[in-house]
């Protein structure tokens, strides 16, 4: 009987979100799991630990630790979570040429050996590393995409059904732009079992919930002091790996490069879109109003100034 082989998924970065989004894979029990990092016995110690929780749990899948891009030959999905985060002393401006060698220097070694895989950037910031992974890693549009909407639009679920006190699986929202605090959360595509909160809330406190929103990264960051979130974003990444590895075609936000969709050329973008085994198979472009659409177009000109910032 022929061996069925198992689907490859790599983690670049076995940190915390790296290594909480290898955690989620392996026990969906979809595809083996693949984890790296630059420092030696990190990814190793990290997926022995792993592996070592399978019989307690349940998942047959393999997890292995490496340096070494050989060992992720074949990858369907490749998650960039490497980078450093901003230390004290250090301006946006350098964290974003730091991220910007590690992004280009991990994704140019991985995609040289899965050419047909699809990337998930996760690295900060997320918009502008995305480019630098395109450019990397010389794949189409469709096969580089961004976390961050799905992310932040759980967030701002979180916040919704606390609000109300209501289930958050009955909570959907949407939220455009670049993650960081200009992104675009909307309240009229924002539904709790299908009536907008804009019939559920008042104005001002929707208003709030947006703002909390927009700083749920740094409100997390504040409370932890060392480090930055890392549950909510590797629960994040392992849906979109489900929605790849599985060819749901979920329609969920994600930084797609735009070519014209939504008015904007050649920028990655929050948007939603079509999300299946090819990447993002479509764009989806909802109507805004006059308003909504100046704060995606604030946003992507925040987008634009720091991908203008991009070491050359
Ligand atoms: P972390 O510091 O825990 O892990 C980063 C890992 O990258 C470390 O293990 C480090 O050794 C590794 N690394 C650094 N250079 C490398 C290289 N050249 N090759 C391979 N590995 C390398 O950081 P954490 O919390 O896991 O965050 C990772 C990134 O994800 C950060 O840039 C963070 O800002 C970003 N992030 C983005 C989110 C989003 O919504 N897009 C959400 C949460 C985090
Ligand atoms: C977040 O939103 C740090 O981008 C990260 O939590």
């Amino acid at each position: 009987m022929e061996k069925v082989t198992r689907r490859k998924v790599t983690v670049i970065g076995a940190g915390n979100v790296g290594a909480t989004t290898a955690q989620r894979v392996i026990e969906t029990g979809l595809a083996d799991v693949v984890l790296v990092d630059i420092v030696e016995g990190l990814p190793q110690g990290k997926a022995l630990d792993l592996a070592e929780a399978a019989p307690v749990v349940g998942y047959d899948v393999a997890v292995t630790g490496t340096n070494d891009y050989a060992d992720t030959a074949g990858s369907a999905i490749i998650v960039v979570t490497s980078g450093l985060a901003r230390q004290p002393g250090m301006s946006r401006d350098d964290l974003l040429a730091r991220n910007a060698g590690i992004v280009g220097s991990v994704v140019a070694q991985a995609a040289a050996v899965s050419p047909d895989a699809v990337i998930v950037v996760v690295t900060n910031p997320l918009d502008a590393m995305c480019h630098v992974a395109m450019t990397a890693s010389g794949f189409p549009r469709e096969r580089v995409i961004g976390m961050a909407g799905v992310l932040d639009s759980a967030r701002f679920r979180a916040f919704i059904a606390a609000e109300l006190d209501v289930s958050v699986r009955d909570v959907r929202t949407f939220v455009l732009g670049g993650h960081g605090d200009t992104m675009v959360p909307l309240p009229r595509y924002s539904t709790v079992g299908g009536v907008p909160i804009t019939e559920l809330l008042p104005a001002e406190r929707i208003g709030q919930l947006v703002d909390r929103t927009r700083n749920g990264g740094a409100e997390v960051v504040a409370l932890l002091k060392t480090g930055s979130a890392y549950y909510a974003p590797a629960a994040a990444v392992a849906e979109m790996v489900e929605a790849i590895l599985l060819d749901q075609r979920r329609i969920l936000p994600c930084a797609a490069y735009l070519t014209g969709e939504y008015g904007i050329d050649g920028l990655f973008v929050g948007v939603p879109v079509v999300l299946g085994s090819r990447g993002m198979e479509k764009v989806v472009e909802i109507s805004l109003t006059d308003e909504e659409k100046a704060g995606l177009l604030h946003s992507a000109a925040a987008v634009r100034e720091l991908f203008d910032k991009l070491p050359a």
